[in-house]
């Protein structure tokens, strides 16, 4: 136990970190480029966020929340999805009072208890963006393009975009008159969840993943056929505006989501490479949700995508992580009075902007040598006390061999002036 990871968790090593780091870079430059502003935010909550928030009638509340009491007896939950949180802090940071929209993204880990698999994790990490203020289709047309464009910045191709929408309070409560009526007389076939869920949110039992109530939901009267005329316009608005910038999309109307929140436009990005867990973005519209967490009533749209799934995709797509590889200099010394020099030229180089290295271990030079080749030096200098005393040594160019009688005064300068 003690030295293995929880269940679900990985460690990011420092020889894949490089990959996460250039999702990172263009996380930052796309939200630069389509007006996003970074929002960082506590990893843990007050439960109560995401049972108002999420939905205490989704999985995710009912079944995944890693809840605690923390030593005051407050209930704490460690965040499973950065939207409740992102409102929360709207509100209590009073940015309805900035112009809107307020457009913010986040970079953060997350928590759910689930069952393991590939691409599916206890703590994942999320890519998200949350926009407010905004109620037409205009602005869930510019989502969309900003993950497109991501993808396309990324070089990922085979993913696909579905699109439906799930309505308002208004027409959904018609649609679950309809839906209480075809789903009463199979209450026995649902799960136990579902049954709990038939009173408080029938809408729930239509994602539900249990077989039995698959079977009985196949046949349910969909919610996109039953939306009022607002929806409708709002959706037809959605749509022309990715046909107008060129955007695929196929409507899906069985995409509920597993969040509580959403109205009018929900939509994912699925890919078919990478095993059962296929969606690598999710989100939607959630007109709904400021006023529900104590704002007040404020149009809202967000999505969040997988950064492990990201991965998996470029992966099986064979897309390359570019990697910023090897050092500068290495300075290989020879005596304790080389290495006192040593310490304060990569000192000054480091200060400089270039990276340097030197023996940290007591090796002997050629095991230096060794070394500096294995860290990827482009150069490396042999200091000894003959070196030190003349003011002179040769610097050697690590890929050709060539080397060069330089004074040592002026290594900073000749490394800054070559294009290594
Ligand atoms: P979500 O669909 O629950 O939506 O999660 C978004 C994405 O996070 C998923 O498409 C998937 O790539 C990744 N993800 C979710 N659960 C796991 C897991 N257990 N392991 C690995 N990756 C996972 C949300 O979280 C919403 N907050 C998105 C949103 C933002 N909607 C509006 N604004």
């Amino acid at each position: 136990m003690l030295t293995k990871s929880p269940r679900g968790t990985k460690d990011i090593l420092p020889s894949e970190v490089y990959k996460w780091q250039y999702i990172e870079k263009k996380i930052a430059e796309l939200c630069n480029n389509f007006g996003y502003s970074e929002i960082r935010l506590p990893v843990f909550e007050h439960t109560e966020l995401f049972q108002r928030g999420v939905g205490d009638t989704t999985d995710i509340v009912q079944k995944e929340m890693y809840t605690f009491l923390d030593k005051s007896e407050r209930s704490i939950t460690l965040r499973p999805e950065g939207t409740a949180g992102v409102v929360r802090s709207y509100i209590e940071n009073g940015m309805a009072s900035l112009p809107q929209p307020i457009k913010l993204f986040y970079n953060i880990t997350a928590y759910r208890y689930e069952k393991v698999q590939k691409g599916r994790y206890r703590e994942f990490h999320q890519f998200g963006i949350e926009a407010f203020g905004a109620a037409g289709p205009t602005i869930d047309v510019e989502i969309i393009s900003m993950i497109n464009t991501f993808f396309s910045e990324l070089g990922i191709g085979d993913v696909s975009l579905n699109i439906n929408s799930i309505g308002c309070p208004k027409c959904r409560a018609e649609y679950n008159d309809k839906l209480i009526k075809y789903l009463t007389p199979n209450l026995n076939s649902l799960c136990h969840t579902c049954n709990s869920r038939f009173e408080r949110n029938p809408l729930r039992i239509i994602d539900c993943k249990e077989e039995t109530c698959k079977k009985v939901t196949v046949d349910a009267p969909s919610l996109t056929d039953n939306i009022c005329e607002e929806c409708s316009i709002h959706f037809d608005g959605l749509k022309d505006g990715l046909a107008n910038l060129g955007i695929s999309y196929k409507v899906d109307k069985n995409i509920v989501r597993g969040l509580d929140y959403y109205t009018k436009t929900v939509f994912e990005f699925v890919s078919d490479n990478i095993g059962a867990q296929g969606t690598v973005c999710g989100g939607g519209r959630y007109d709904g949700l400021i006023e529900a967490c104590g704002g007040a009533p404020t149009p809202g749209i967000g999505f969040a995508i997988g950064i492990e799934r990201l991965i998996l995709v470029m992966e099986s797509q064979g897309i390359e992580f570019p990697k910023s590889e090897g050092i500068d200099i290495f300075v290989a010394t020879i005596g304790k009075k080389a290495e006192k020099y040593a310490q304060k030229l990569i000192y000054k180089l480091r200060k400089e902007g270039l990276s340097a290295q030197m023996d940290l271990m007591d090796r002997s030079l050629k095991a230096q040598m060794k070394y500096a080749n294995k860290l990827g030096a482009c150069y490396s200098i042999v200091l000894g006390d003959n070196e030190i005393d003349t003011n002179k040594a040769f610097l050697k160019n690590m890929d050709s061999g060539e080397q060069k009688e330089i004074n040592l005064d002026t290594v900073i300068d000749r490394l800054k002036n070559i294009d290594i």
